[in-house]
């Protein structure tokens, strides 16, 4: 399987590159800037995906686009140039992966495609957990990008077949923003509450390449189906002590409907974005709580 990564330059990226080449998975990384570093065996290609043609010409000769590639939020630049290179960079690369035949594209989406948790805007869910098939509802710059990136690769899979995978990552936590957010959950962790965003979810950023490399693997049972799925990607707890449904209790006055008592019953700081599906049809397994972040860094 020859195996392309846009984006593999930045953050998560090299997390994910390490994670391939830890599990033999050759592959070719694809970004605008030169990475820092490349595991041994890794192959790199300097492309603006901001231009068809180059990109076209680039990303040929794959079965599988692992497409990182963004601005991976809305404070870093102003939101139009999000919308800009979120949108464009997302076409260009499906356009490439249609023209060229290639079979697969696994998509960085993100929870903030949801329209919960990163907004002052605190919308209420329709029902709990948030599964995939709870309606989406962004409402900035970024979020948008990443519900309609995720749009477009579902309808490349309707109309051309392309194998298309999303998943929906909650913010990263890597070890150049460990201390950061140490810091930042340090009163949850004492059960000091404060209005937070984000419901409390997160993911290591060595989950988020597990859940890369699984998706990468991945086999469409039915192929008369549309061969898309979406998949919400998430520590296996929240960060804070404080169960689930209290923390909605708090924010909402009152919890949405829980659809399934038993998700909360079992583990009350369960995260309100429900990873069942990834643990099921991809075998996701989280392994990094920030109950145990202080070992983080050494692992
Ligand atoms: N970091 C998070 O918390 C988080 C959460 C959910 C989803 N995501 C998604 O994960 C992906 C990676 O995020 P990250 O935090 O590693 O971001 P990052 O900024 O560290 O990495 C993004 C990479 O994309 C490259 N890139 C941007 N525009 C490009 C272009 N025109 N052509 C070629 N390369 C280009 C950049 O050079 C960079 O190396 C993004 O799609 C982001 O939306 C991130």
């Amino acid at each position: 399987m020859k195996l392309l990564l846009t984006g593999g330059a930045g953050n998560v990226g090299a997390y994910v590159t390490r994670e391939l080449a830890n599990h033999n998975m050759r592959h070719t990384v694809l970004d605008k800037d030169k990475p820092r570093e490349l595991p041994d065996g890794v192959d790199f290609v300097q492309c603006d995906l901001m231009n068809l043609e180059s990109t076209v010409e680039t990303i040929r000769d794959f079965d599988v686009v692992l497409h990182l590639a963004a601005i991976p939020n809305a404070f870093v630049a102003a939101p139009e140039h999000v919308m800009a290179v979120n949108m464009v960079t997302c076409y260009n690369v499906l356009e490439a992966v249609r023209r060229n035949g290639i079979g697969r594209i696994v998509y960085a989406g993100s929870e903030s495609s949801s329209g919960f948790g990163i907004h002052d805007v605190a919308l209420k869910p329709m029902y709990l957990p948030i599964d995939e098939e709870h309606p989406l509802w962004p409402h900035e710059s970024y979020s948008f990008t990443k519900r309609f990136g995720e749009e477009m690769v579902e309808n490349y899979a309707r109309a051309f077949g392309i194998e298309g995978l999303s998943l929906r990552y909650c913010g990263v936590w890597m070890e150049n923003n460990l201390s950061e957010l140490t810091a930042m959950i340090a009163p949850f962790l004492r059960g000091e509450y404060a209005s937070e965003p984000w419901f409390g979810c997160y993911v290591a950023a060595q989950d988020v390449a597990q859940a890369v490399r699984l998706a990468a693997q991945y086999r469409f049972a039915d192929k008369k189906r549309i061969p898309f799925e979406a998949f919400y990607i998430t520590a296996p707890t929240t960060f804070y002590s404080e169960p689930t449904l209290d923390v909605m209790c708090r924010i909402f006055g009152a919890a949405p409907e829980v659809r399934d008592p038993s998700y909360f019953s079992e583990t009350p700081c369960a995260p309100p974005f429900d990873i069942r599906k990834a643990r099921r049809m991809l075998g996701y397994a989280p392994r990094y709580d920030c109950q145990d972040i202080q070992h983080w860094e050494t692992l």
